[in-house]
Protein backbone atom coordinates (compact mmCIF):
# COMPACT_ATOMS: atom_id res chain seq x y z
CA UNK A 1 0.00 0.00 0.00
CA UNK A 2 1.25 3.22 -0.99
CA UNK A 3 0.98 6.28 1.21
CA UNK A 4 1.73 9.78 -0.11
CA UNK A 5 3.50 11.93 2.62
CA UNK A 6 2.53 16.02 2.12
CA UNK A 7 4.37 17.89 4.38
CA UNK A 8 3.69 21.65 3.32
CA UNK A 9 5.17 24.55 5.27
CA UNK A 10 5.58 26.02 8.57
CA UNK A 11 5.14 22.93 10.91
CA UNK A 12 3.66 20.89 8.68
CA UNK A 13 7.08 18.53 8.57
CA UNK A 14 7.82 18.80 12.37
CA UNK A 15 4.46 16.86 13.00
CA UNK A 16 4.41 15.18 9.67
CA UNK A 17 7.99 13.77 10.79
CA UNK A 18 5.88 12.07 13.90
CA UNK A 19 3.58 10.74 12.22
CA UNK A 20 5.79 9.10 9.96
CA UNK A 21 7.60 7.46 12.55
CA UNK A 22 4.84 6.05 14.56
CA UNK A 23 3.62 4.91 11.28
CA UNK A 24 6.71 3.39 10.53
CA UNK A 25 6.99 1.32 13.96
CA UNK A 26 3.88 -0.26 12.88
CA UNK A 27 5.83 -2.77 11.12
CA UNK A 28 3.31 -2.91 8.10
CA UNK A 29 5.03 -3.27 4.73
CA UNK A 30 3.74 0.68 3.22
CA UNK A 31 5.25 2.73 0.96
CA UNK A 32 5.50 5.96 1.58
CA UNK A 33 6.92 8.75 -0.80
CA UNK A 34 6.95 12.53 0.27
CA UNK A 35 6.32 15.20 -1.95
CA UNK A 36 6.52 19.11 -1.77
CA UNK A 37 2.98 21.24 -1.70
CA UNK A 38 1.69 24.32 -0.60
CA UNK A 39 4.49 27.40 -0.33
CA UNK A 40 7.09 24.62 -0.54
CA UNK A 41 5.48 23.42 -3.99
CA UNK A 42 5.77 27.08 -4.73
CA UNK A 43 8.97 27.13 -3.77
CA UNK A 44 10.47 24.16 -5.61
CA UNK A 45 8.29 23.81 -8.92
CA UNK A 46 6.58 27.07 -8.86
CA UNK A 47 3.01 26.20 -8.29
CA UNK A 48 1.32 24.74 -4.72
CA UNK A 49 0.05 22.17 -6.28
CA UNK A 50 3.15 20.62 -8.42
CA UNK A 51 2.40 18.46 -11.31
CA UNK A 52 4.64 15.76 -9.45
CA UNK A 53 3.24 15.73 -6.61
CA UNK A 54 -1.00 15.72 -8.02
CA UNK A 55 0.42 12.43 -9.87
CA UNK A 56 1.86 11.02 -6.41
CA UNK A 57 -1.93 11.57 -4.84
CA UNK A 58 -3.34 9.97 -7.98
CA UNK A 59 -1.17 6.75 -7.14
CA UNK A 60 -1.15 6.40 -3.84
CA UNK A 61 -3.84 4.70 -1.82
CA UNK A 62 -3.62 6.93 1.05
CA UNK A 63 -2.34 11.13 1.42
CA UNK A 64 -1.13 12.20 4.79
CA UNK A 65 -1.23 16.31 4.78
CA UNK A 66 0.75 18.48 7.42
CA UNK A 67 -0.51 22.36 6.65
CA UNK A 68 0.02 24.51 4.00
CA UNK A 69 0.15 28.90 3.90
CA UNK A 70 3.03 31.08 5.30
CA UNK A 71 2.82 34.63 5.47
CA UNK A 72 5.61 35.29 2.73
CA UNK A 73 3.33 33.71 0.25
CA UNK A 74 0.41 36.01 1.02
CA UNK A 75 1.26 38.42 -1.69
CA UNK A 76 1.33 35.68 -4.40
CA UNK A 77 -1.62 36.08 -6.64
CA UNK A 78 -4.67 33.99 -5.88
CA UNK A 79 -3.95 31.23 -8.01
CA UNK A 80 -0.67 30.30 -6.73
CA UNK A 81 -1.48 30.59 -2.67
CA UNK A 82 -0.16 27.88 -0.82
CA UNK A 83 -4.26 27.16 0.04
CA UNK A 84 -4.62 26.46 -3.86
CA UNK A 85 -2.86 22.88 -2.87
CA UNK A 86 -5.22 22.00 -0.72
CA UNK A 87 -8.63 23.38 -2.48
CA UNK A 88 -6.62 21.71 -5.58
CA UNK A 89 -6.17 17.95 -4.08
CA UNK A 90 -9.94 18.26 -2.96
CA UNK A 91 -11.19 19.15 -6.34
CA UNK A 92 -8.88 16.78 -8.33
CA UNK A 93 -9.36 13.33 -6.13
CA UNK A 94 -13.22 14.19 -5.64
CA UNK A 95 -12.70 13.94 -1.97
CA UNK A 96 -16.45 15.64 -1.17
CA UNK A 97 -16.75 13.90 2.26
CA UNK A 98 -14.72 15.84 4.87
CA UNK A 99 -15.36 13.86 8.15
CA UNK A 100 -14.36 16.56 11.07
CA UNK A 101 -14.55 14.61 14.68
CA UNK A 102 -14.83 16.95 17.71
CA UNK A 103 -13.88 14.88 21.06
CA UNK A 104 -13.00 16.21 24.51
CA UNK A 105 -10.53 13.82 26.05
CA UNK A 106 -11.42 13.76 29.41
CA UNK A 107 -7.93 14.60 30.57
CA UNK A 108 -8.06 17.87 28.58
CA UNK A 109 -11.60 18.89 30.04
CA UNK A 110 -10.48 22.27 31.54
CA UNK A 111 -8.78 23.30 28.27
CA UNK A 112 -12.30 23.99 27.01
CA UNK A 113 -13.01 27.87 27.21
CA UNK A 114 -16.37 26.26 28.28
CA UNK A 115 -17.70 25.09 31.50
CA UNK A 116 -16.73 21.44 32.27
CA UNK A 117 -20.13 20.50 32.53
CA UNK A 118 -21.07 21.42 28.86
CA UNK A 119 -18.34 19.51 27.18
CA UNK A 120 -17.03 16.31 29.47
CA UNK A 121 -17.67 13.77 27.03
CA UNK A 122 -18.53 15.69 24.12
CA UNK A 123 -17.78 13.07 20.97
CA UNK A 124 -19.55 15.27 17.82
CA UNK A 125 -19.02 14.29 13.89
CA UNK A 126 -18.89 16.84 11.56
CA UNK A 127 -19.42 15.93 7.61
CA UNK A 128 -18.71 18.88 5.65
CA UNK A 129 -19.37 18.56 1.65
CA UNK A 130 -15.74 19.52 0.67
CA UNK A 131 -16.10 20.22 -3.38
CA UNK A 132 -18.74 22.34 -4.01
CA UNK A 133 -20.96 25.30 -2.79
CA UNK A 134 -19.71 28.82 -2.78
CA UNK A 135 -15.90 27.54 -2.39
CA UNK A 136 -15.78 26.42 -6.30
CA UNK A 137 -19.18 27.50 -7.46
CA UNK A 138 -18.62 29.33 -11.24
CA UNK A 139 -19.10 32.25 -12.24
CA UNK A 140 -16.86 34.36 -9.28
CA UNK A 141 -14.84 37.26 -9.31
CA UNK A 142 -14.76 40.90 -9.81
CA UNK A 143 -16.90 42.88 -12.92
CA UNK A 144 -18.55 46.07 -13.27
CA UNK A 145 -22.34 45.94 -11.83
CA UNK A 146 -24.74 45.63 -15.19
CA UNK A 147 -27.64 45.62 -13.01
CA UNK A 148 -29.08 46.85 -9.33
CA UNK A 149 -28.61 49.92 -7.29
CA UNK A 150 -24.91 50.10 -8.21
CA UNK A 151 -24.83 49.86 -12.10
CA UNK A 152 -21.81 50.91 -13.66
CA UNK A 153 -19.14 50.29 -9.89
CA UNK A 154 -16.87 47.75 -9.84
CA UNK A 155 -18.65 44.62 -7.58
CA UNK A 156 -17.22 41.49 -6.56
CA UNK A 157 -19.18 38.20 -6.86
CA UNK A 158 -19.54 34.47 -6.15
CA UNK A 159 -22.07 31.71 -7.05
CA UNK A 160 -23.53 29.19 -4.59
CA UNK A 161 -24.31 26.39 -6.07
CA UNK A 162 -25.41 22.25 -5.05
CA UNK A 163 -26.43 20.06 -7.56
CA UNK A 164 -28.75 17.17 -6.89
CA UNK A 165 -26.13 14.14 -6.83
CA UNK A 166 -23.66 16.30 -4.81
CA UNK A 167 -26.22 16.72 -2.05
CA UNK A 168 -27.45 12.80 -2.31
CA UNK A 169 -24.15 11.60 -1.76
CA UNK A 170 -23.12 13.55 1.34
CA UNK A 171 -26.69 12.94 2.49
CA UNK A 172 -26.00 9.13 2.16
CA UNK A 173 -22.15 8.86 4.01
CA UNK A 174 -23.56 11.19 6.84
CA UNK A 175 -26.94 9.33 7.20
CA UNK A 176 -24.46 5.62 7.30
CA UNK A 177 -22.09 7.62 9.88
CA UNK A 178 -25.04 8.45 12.07
CA UNK A 179 -26.53 4.72 11.60
CA UNK A 180 -22.84 3.81 13.05
CA UNK A 181 -23.25 6.05 16.27
CA UNK A 182 -26.04 7.40 18.10
CA UNK A 183 -28.29 7.43 14.68
CA UNK A 184 -29.04 11.05 15.18
CA UNK A 185 -28.34 13.57 12.34
CA UNK A 186 -28.60 17.48 12.53
CA UNK A 187 -28.39 18.75 8.77
CA UNK A 188 -27.47 22.78 9.06
CA UNK A 189 -28.38 25.02 5.94
CA UNK A 190 -29.89 28.53 5.45
CA UNK A 191 -33.20 27.34 4.38
CA UNK A 192 -34.98 30.49 5.36
CA UNK A 193 -33.02 32.64 3.08
CA UNK A 194 -31.12 30.39 0.34
CA UNK A 195 -32.59 29.29 -2.41
CA UNK A 196 -29.16 26.40 -2.51
CA UNK A 197 -30.19 25.30 1.57
CA UNK A 198 -33.82 25.03 0.83
CA UNK A 199 -32.98 22.46 -2.01
CA UNK A 200 -30.45 21.01 -0.01
CA UNK A 201 -32.79 20.52 2.47
CA UNK A 202 -35.78 18.85 0.50
CA UNK A 203 -33.19 16.09 -1.07
CA UNK A 204 -31.36 15.38 2.73
CA UNK A 205 -34.98 14.77 3.67
CA UNK A 206 -35.59 12.64 0.68
CA UNK A 207 -32.43 10.38 1.08
CA UNK A 208 -33.55 10.33 4.92
CA UNK A 209 -36.30 7.76 3.67
CA UNK A 210 -33.81 4.97 2.94
CA UNK A 211 -32.56 6.00 6.71
CA UNK A 212 -35.84 5.30 8.86
CA UNK A 213 -34.16 4.60 12.06
CA UNK A 214 -31.95 7.46 11.74
CA UNK A 215 -33.64 10.78 13.15
CA UNK A 216 -33.20 13.82 11.21
CA UNK A 217 -33.06 16.96 12.40
CA UNK A 218 -33.01 20.12 10.14
CA UNK A 219 -31.48 23.25 11.61
CA UNK A 220 -30.04 26.65 10.51
CA UNK A 221 -26.50 27.72 10.45
CA UNK A 222 -26.98 30.55 12.87
CA UNK A 223 -28.73 28.42 15.08
CA UNK A 224 -26.46 25.65 15.05
CA UNK A 225 -23.34 27.99 15.82
CA UNK A 226 -25.81 29.14 19.19
CA UNK A 227 -26.54 25.25 19.98
CA UNK A 228 -22.71 24.54 19.78
CA UNK A 229 -21.80 26.94 22.51
CA UNK A 230 -25.34 26.25 24.47
CA UNK A 231 -25.44 22.26 24.45
CA UNK A 232 -22.77 21.10 22.15
CA UNK A 233 -23.49 17.26 23.58
CA UNK A 234 -26.85 17.58 22.24
CA UNK A 235 -25.57 16.80 18.67
CA UNK A 236 -24.46 13.73 17.45
CA UNK A 237 -23.44 13.79 13.51
CA UNK A 238 -23.77 17.12 11.89
CA UNK A 239 -23.88 17.08 7.61
CA UNK A 240 -23.39 20.67 6.04
CA UNK A 241 -21.88 21.90 2.91
CA UNK A 242 -18.40 23.60 2.16
CA UNK A 243 -18.66 27.03 3.42
CA UNK A 244 -21.07 26.15 6.62
CA UNK A 245 -18.79 23.28 7.85
CA UNK A 246 -15.96 25.15 7.00
CA UNK A 247 -17.20 27.91 10.18
CA UNK A 248 -18.73 25.35 12.42
CA UNK A 249 -16.02 22.86 12.81
CA UNK A 250 -13.71 25.59 13.68
CA UNK A 251 -16.06 26.09 16.46
CA UNK A 252 -16.52 22.70 16.74
CA UNK A 253 -12.48 22.10 17.31
CA UNK A 254 -12.53 25.13 19.80
CA UNK A 255 -15.10 23.29 22.08
CA UNK A 256 -12.51 20.59 22.70
CA UNK A 257 -10.25 23.70 23.52
CA UNK A 258 -7.18 21.68 21.55
CA UNK A 259 -7.51 22.36 18.10
CA UNK A 260 -3.95 20.76 17.89
CA UNK A 261 -6.23 17.24 19.50
CA UNK A 262 -8.19 16.77 16.03
CA UNK A 263 -7.73 14.73 13.07
CA UNK A 264 -9.42 14.99 9.69
CA UNK A 265 -10.40 12.43 6.71
CA UNK A 266 -11.34 13.82 2.88
CA UNK A 267 -12.98 10.91 1.59
CA UNK A 268 -14.17 10.18 -2.56
CA UNK A 269 -16.15 7.66 -3.43
CA UNK A 270 -14.33 4.64 -3.15
CA UNK A 271 -12.80 5.89 0.32
CA UNK A 272 -9.68 6.67 -0.85
CA UNK A 273 -8.09 9.61 1.31
CA UNK A 274 -6.50 12.90 2.46
CA UNK A 275 -5.83 12.93 6.23
CA UNK A 276 -5.10 15.99 7.96
CA UNK A 277 -4.50 17.71 11.03
CA UNK A 278 -7.45 20.31 11.50
CA UNK A 279 -5.61 22.76 12.35
CA UNK A 280 -3.06 25.24 10.07
CA UNK A 281 0.37 25.50 9.33
CA UNK A 282 1.13 28.04 12.04
CA UNK A 283 4.10 29.63 10.99
CA UNK A 284 4.52 31.67 14.13
CA UNK A 285 5.71 28.24 15.83
CA UNK A 286 7.74 26.52 13.01
CA UNK A 287 10.75 24.83 13.70
CA UNK A 288 10.83 25.31 17.13
CA UNK A 289 9.60 21.62 18.35
CA UNK A 290 6.42 23.15 20.07
CA UNK A 291 4.33 21.89 18.08
CA UNK A 292 1.49 19.32 19.29
CA UNK A 293 1.96 16.30 16.86
CA UNK A 294 -0.79 14.22 18.19
CA UNK A 295 -3.78 16.01 15.80
CA UNK A 296 -1.45 14.42 12.74
CA UNK A 297 -0.49 10.79 14.24
CA UNK A 298 -4.34 10.61 14.83
CA UNK A 299 -5.15 11.54 11.24
CA UNK A 300 -2.63 8.48 10.35
CA UNK A 301 -4.92 6.50 13.02
CA UNK A 302 -7.90 7.88 10.58
CA UNK A 303 -6.51 6.29 7.67
CA UNK A 304 -5.82 3.07 8.82
CA UNK A 305 -9.33 2.51 9.67
CA UNK A 306 -10.60 4.32 6.36
CA UNK A 307 -8.44 3.77 3.12
CA UNK A 308 -6.01 1.32 4.78
CA UNK A 309 -8.32 -1.09 6.15
CA UNK A 310 -6.27 -2.11 9.09
CA UNK A 311 -8.49 -0.99 12.03
CA UNK A 312 -6.57 -2.69 14.58
CA UNK A 313 -3.87 -0.33 14.08
CA UNK A 314 -5.65 2.75 14.23
CA UNK A 315 -6.71 1.37 17.22
CA UNK A 316 -3.27 0.98 18.67
CA UNK A 317 -2.21 4.62 17.72
CA UNK A 318 -5.69 5.50 19.26
CA UNK A 319 -4.79 3.76 22.02
CA UNK A 320 -1.34 5.09 22.67
CA UNK A 321 -2.36 8.64 22.37
CA UNK A 322 -4.65 8.04 24.96
CA UNK A 323 -1.75 6.65 27.23
CA UNK A 324 0.07 9.43 26.91
CA UNK A 325 -2.29 12.03 27.69
CA UNK A 326 -2.69 10.01 31.02
CA UNK A 327 0.96 9.83 31.78
CA UNK A 328 0.44 13.97 31.84
CA UNK A 329 2.13 14.65 28.87
CA UNK A 330 1.57 17.86 27.26
CA UNK A 331 2.24 19.78 24.49
CA UNK A 332 2.86 23.58 24.84
CA UNK A 333 -1.10 24.04 23.37
CA UNK A 334 -2.50 22.17 26.01
CA UNK A 335 -0.24 22.65 29.29
CA UNK A 336 -1.81 23.04 32.32
CA UNK A 337 -0.47 23.16 35.76
CA UNK A 338 0.37 19.68 37.00
CA UNK A 339 1.40 17.92 33.97
CA UNK A 340 4.49 17.56 32.06
CA UNK A 341 5.65 20.07 29.37
CA UNK A 342 6.99 18.07 26.34
CA UNK A 343 8.09 19.40 22.66
CA UNK A 344 7.25 17.24 19.58
CA UNK A 345 9.53 14.94 18.96
CA UNK A 346 9.46 14.03 22.39
CA UNK A 347 5.56 13.76 22.51
CA UNK A 348 6.18 11.65 19.08
CA UNK A 349 8.69 9.58 20.66
CA UNK A 350 6.07 8.88 23.73
CA UNK A 351 3.29 7.64 21.45
CA UNK A 352 5.82 5.06 19.75
CA UNK A 353 7.23 4.08 23.04
CA UNK A 354 2.89 3.68 24.14
CA UNK A 355 2.32 1.51 21.43
CA UNK A 356 4.34 -1.51 22.26
CA UNK A 357 2.74 -1.31 25.68
C1 LIG B 1 -10.04 24.15 6.16
C2 LIG B 1 -9.30 25.41 5.77
C3 LIG B 1 -9.35 25.56 4.25
C4 LIG B 1 -10.81 25.70 3.88
C5 LIG B 1 -8.51 26.70 3.70
C6 LIG B 1 -7.06 26.56 4.08
C7 LIG B 1 -8.63 26.81 2.20
O1 LIG B 1 -9.84 26.50 6.44
O2 LIG B 1 -9.63 23.05 5.73
O3 LIG B 1 -11.03 24.26 6.89
O4 LIG B 1 -11.36 26.81 3.92
O5 LIG B 1 -11.43 24.70 3.55
MG1 LIG C 1 -11.34 26.03 7.86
Amino acid sequence: MKIAILPGDGIGPEIIAQAVKVLNALEEPFEMETAAVGGAGYAAYGHPLPEVTLNLTKKADAILFGAVGDWQYDTLERSLRPEQAILGLRKNLNLFANLRPAILYPELAGASSLKPEIVSGLDILIIRELTGDIYFGQPRGVRIAADGTYIGEREGFDTMRYSEPEIRRIAHVAFQAAQKRCKRLTSVDKANVLETSQFWRDIVRQVHLEYPEVGLEHMYVDNAAMQLIKAPKEFDVIVTGNMFGDILSDEAAMLTGSIGMLPSASLDVNNKGLYEPSHGSAPDIAGKGLANPLATILSAAMMLRFSLAKPLQADRIENAVKKVLSQGLRTPDIYANGTKKVGTVEMGNAVVSALST
